[in-house]
């Protein structure tokens, strides 16, 4: 049976290799995508999101937009890294012509609610709208299954360092705010940081896109797209958003390391920083989270190939 998943995205090259992964992926049923601004405008994210899911002939699900700035912080982009549209330029139409009226943050909850204990949320950008949603409805974090985040630096592996300051990763930096209020919480957590994704034995080489290249259906052209502007500028594609969805897919790929997580949420050189005390007691109010120690990185891609050539 398909677990359902809802995805907080912020597209984004490897948000968009998220949705692609998700859709050609029998253990989950992608229910919602909801959008927040992150790599770039809300604008361009939401946009993306629909004009990936439309070309690969997913345009029934709903797509809503969320928060066009963090809680408290104002916005600040990486269009350096995922280009002026956000998503590399890939010539994709935009189809849809309505996207969900209601607040994102909303819908969240009404996926979550749902089914209790039996849903996943993945959020691979800022968590703004997952803060709001466990904000304005405090029962929503105990009816999840499980909240996997990508985001984080946790020094547990030489990777899990800052990519947006030598401490903090981009998400988490972005909205340090909503990270806090998110891990306050008593969620079952998930978190796949840095210290795995930024693993090279876990991200797209020239020869991994040789590989996709290979491919016929529209989600592996899709995907050459994507992979073929991220290593033509930056040697290689990392794969965060798709490495955090494959937690959800097969948990066996990683190691991890349990404990409570804390933010800084001071505006100084150290926002947005991630620590892990490991081995914390659980606690009435706060889950005790999952962090990401390890992974296979080659088992993992030829699971995203796997998915994205066969069938
Ligand atoms: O730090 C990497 C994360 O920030 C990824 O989710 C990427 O898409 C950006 O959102
Ligand atoms: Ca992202």
């Amino acid at each position: 049976m398909a677990v359902s998943v809802a995805l907080d995205v912020d597209p984004g090259i490897d948000d968009a290799l998220a949705l692609i992964l998700a859709l050609r992926s029998p253990e989950i049923r992608l229910a919602l995508v909801t959008t927040v601004a992150g790599n770039g405008p809300l604008v361009m994210t939401t946009r993306n999101a629909v004009r990936v899911l439309d070309h690969l002939g997913a345009a029934h699900i709903p797509v809503a937009a969320g928060a066009a700035a963090p809680l408290e912080k104002p916005f600040h982009g990486a269009l350096n890294y995922h280009g002026p549209d956000a998503l590399g330029g890939v010539d994709v139409p935009e189809r849809r012509t309505h996207i969900e009226a209601r607040a994102a943050h909303d819908l969240l909850f009404n996926f979550a609610a749902a089914a209790p204990g039996e849903r996943i949320l993945v959020a691979t950008g800022p968590l703004t709208n997952v803060a709001r949603a466990f904000q304005c409805h405090e029962e929503m974090p105990s009816m999840l299954r499980e909240l996997i985040i990508m985001g984080g630096a946790f020094g547990l592996t030489p990777f899990g360092k800052g990519n947006q300051t030598r401490y903090a990763e981009f998400n988490i930096w972005q909205d340090p705010d909503a990270a806090y209020t998110v891990f306050h919480s008593d969620v079952p957590m998930t978190i796949v940081g840095l210290d795995v994704t930024n693993d090279p034995s876990g991200a797209f080489d020239a020869t991994d896109l040789a590989r996709l290249r290979t491919g016929t259906s529209r989600e592996a052209k899709l995907a050459v797209t994507l992979v073929n502007y991220a290593i033509s500028r930056h040697e290689y594609c990392a794969l965060h958003d798709p490495l955090a969805l494959a937690a959800a897919l097969d948990r066996s790929l990683f190691e991890f390391a349990t404990g409570h997580v804390e933010v800084v949420t001071r505006d100084d050189e150290q926002r947005g920083r991630t620590f892990l005390h490991e081995g914390a007691p659980a606690t009435s109010d706060r889950c005790i989270a999952r962090v990401a120690s390890g992974v296979d990185g080659p088992r993992f891609k030829r699971l995203f190939m796997s998915r994205v050539l066969e069938g």
